[in-house]
């Protein structure tokens, strides 16, 4: 891994996209296949609420912001999360229309977000934990959209909507970092502890909740062992989904890391050219998957 910063786009907040998500979105749109599907609405159902923690870790630090571009950075960041959040949220409401139990999961989030996070840990604790987060975020770019045959047989609105979320999130994906760092004064100990945390949390609420929504689809618990099983090589094998982003999220643990040592991922450009040009986030989600190994 290079130790050098390397490029780093601007950030840019583009508001009210539209990715044409309506009810002719296939159930299963992830290859047709009911666990792979669960998978990703899982993760996708968590972002909401998600997104508006990070913004709530970040405030508290906003007024001690000295420097004019971190400040405006931490200003666009929200915007970026907010905005992430709406279309999120069309989705989810999606979701609920096939029967999933949506406000149920949410709920508990909001639960945890309000009643554990907020409440019990302190404000550093949660800004580290909200850095740790947005370093998986900002991988989604590389785990996704990297290689084409990851996305192949996702729906193209799914995908476009995922495709500029993954360009957003890298493109800030250094705010948190840096306010943690340079304004809250977390230490190592800290980081690291938080990112494990919020690493546990993470892979436990994506399979509770891809669980739960498998479940509310009728399946049994001995088909929902089955689906996770073959499915294991699709997260974990040597092309997973999860295993291509293994290495630069390790890179979080050297204590020398900065989010931007990591190259931004190589069809970015092709993203951002066609947004600029257009407008249209749909043709841009396309050009970046065509520009796609
Ligand atoms: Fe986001
Ligand atoms: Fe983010």
């Amino acid at each position: 891994m290079l130790e050098q910063k390397q490029y780093q786009p601007e950030m840019d907040v583009r508001e009210k996209l539209d990715f044409g998500l309506d009810e002719t979105i296939a159930k299963y749109w992830v290859d047709g296949c009911p666990f792979r599907t669960r998978i990703m609405d899982a993760m996708q159902i968590s972002f909401p609420e998600g997104e508006r923690y990070f913004i709530m870790s970040v405030r508290p630090f906003k007024q001690d912001i000295t420097d004019a571009k971190q400040l405006a950075d931490v200003k666009a960041f929200m915007r970026q999360e907010a905005q992430h959040g709406i279309a999120h949220n069309q989705y989810n409401e999606l979701l609920k229309k096939q029967g999933m139990p949506v406000d149920e999961i949410v709920d508990q989030h909001k639960d945890i977000i309000q009643n554990k996070y907020l409440k019990k840990f302190s404000k550093e604790f949660n800004i580290a934990l909200t850095a740790g987060f947005e370093h998986y975020t900002a991988l989604m770019a590389e785990a996704f959209f990297s290689r084409k045959e990851v996305v192949a047989g996702f729906d193209p609105r799914m995908k476009n909507l995922l495709a500029w979320h993954a360009v957003e999130e890298m493109e800030h994906r250094s705010v948190a970092f840096d306010v943690m760092q340079n304004v809250a004064n977390v230490g190592y100990a800290m980081r690291v502890w938080a990112m494990m945390y919020g690493t546990f949390q993470t892979l436990k609420f994506m399979f509770s909740n891809a669980n739960t929504m498998l479940k509310a689809d009728g399946f049994s618990r001995w088909e929902r062992l089955k689906l996770f099983t073959k499915n294991l090589g699709w997260m974990y094998g040597r092309k997973g989904v999860f295993s291509s982003f293994t290495k630069p999220l390790l890179a979080y643990f050297k204590p020398s890391f900065h989010p931007e040592h990591i190259p931004v991922v190589h069809n970015y450009p092709a993203w951002v050219n066609v947004f600029n040009e257009t407008g249209d986030a749909a043709a841009a989600g396309k050009a970046f998957v065509a520009a796609a190994h």
